[in-house]
């Protein structure tokens, strides 16, 4: 199945989906998520926010009156809380994760640096993240998003098939490691760069995987936790990896996420990466995060 560069919104009754960009992402208003269970249809409702997030990879809904307790309840109607490997969830909310950057002076090392999807390094990676604000700068600290599912379609045949049945290797001990240096000496470059050793242990998964419901596939490759192929040398598989995340990265592909207070941002992992930036000193940004259980990639 291909569809190529096709990021229109489909008609649906109960909510209004604005593209954000050609490639992916979409704005949708129309619907107070806090209150979806009093909506006279919100079942159906949330049938449609499902499928507009499966056709988009990204949602984004302003002005939403959301609390930690109804994120979570908006959370569980996708379906069970993801395992967060970072963060043990903030009090009486175990599955909510705080993203918060205090101010203080630009930094290499944070939270959501770099390419990538959420823990891949688990085995069932979580599906779905979604993302709310509270405080954010007036500019800066965007989230960046880009579409591996596009990424995969515009390949060339001969690529898909070469990449067909080859499994990815996802680890994180070389950010722990990168982490561990710019603690002992915050000057030091944050370098991230995966080595041989790291590709022992790290978790496997197919590098084009198919999504559960709609049956596309998609690129699973990203610039944080991707360490490696199955069977292939570091060096052998670097050179393929690097194209790879070059070719999903493009700005071609890509959609720019600004937010405001009270944004609600949710993205399926098994479609697009994202990333965030260090490019702001003040005040604070403060979000707090829930991810979906997904599943074993196939
Ligand atoms: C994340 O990687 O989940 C966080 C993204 C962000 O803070 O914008």
């Amino acid at each position: 199945m291909s569809r190529g560069l096709d990021n229109a919104a489909v008609r649906s009754e109960y909510i209004i989906a604005a593209p954000m960009a050609a490639a992916m992402g979409a704005e949708v208003c129309g619907i107070d998520l806090g209150r979806l269970d009093d909506h006279p249809h919100a079942d159906a409702c949330f049938a449609e926010i499902e499928a507009a997030l499966y056709r988009h990879g990204l949602l984004v809904f302003r002005d939403q009156s959301l609390d930690h307790a109804s994120q979570e309840a908006f959370t569980l109607r996708f379906g069970e809380h993801g395992v967060d490997a970072y963060t043990e969830g903030i009090a009486g909310h175990p599955n909510v994760q705080p993203v918060i950057r205090e101010p203080g002076p630009l930094r290499s090392a944070f939270f959501g640096l770099g390419w990538h999807t959420d823990s891949p390094f688990l085995p069932e990676p979580p599906a779905i993240s979604m993302l709310r604000s509270v405080e954010v700068p007036p500019f800066g600290g965007d989230t960046m998003y880009a579409n591996s599912r596009l990424a995969l379609d515009s390949l060339s045949a001969g690529m898909k098939q070469l990449l067909t049945g080859l499994r990815g290797l996802y680890g994180r001990s070389h950010i722990a490691r990168a982490v561990d240096i710019t603690k002992a000496n915050p000057d030091a470059p944050f370098d991230v760069a995966p080595v041989e050793a790291d590709l022992i242990g790290a978790m496997s998964h197919p590098l084009v995987r198919t999504h559960p419901v709609t049956g596309e596939r998609a690129l699973y490759v990203d610039a944080t936790y991707t360490v490696g192929i199955e069977g292939l040398t570091r060096a052998e598989a670097k050179p393929i990896l690097e194209f790879l995340l070059r070719h999903v990265t493009q700005p071609l592909f890509q959609s720019r996420l600004r937010w405001a207070p009270n944004t609600l941002a949710i993205w399926d992992n098994r479609l697009v990466l994202h990333q965030a930036f260090d490019d702001f000193e003040s005040p604070r940004r403060e979000m707090y995060r829930t991810t979906v259980l997904g599943e074993v990639p196939v």
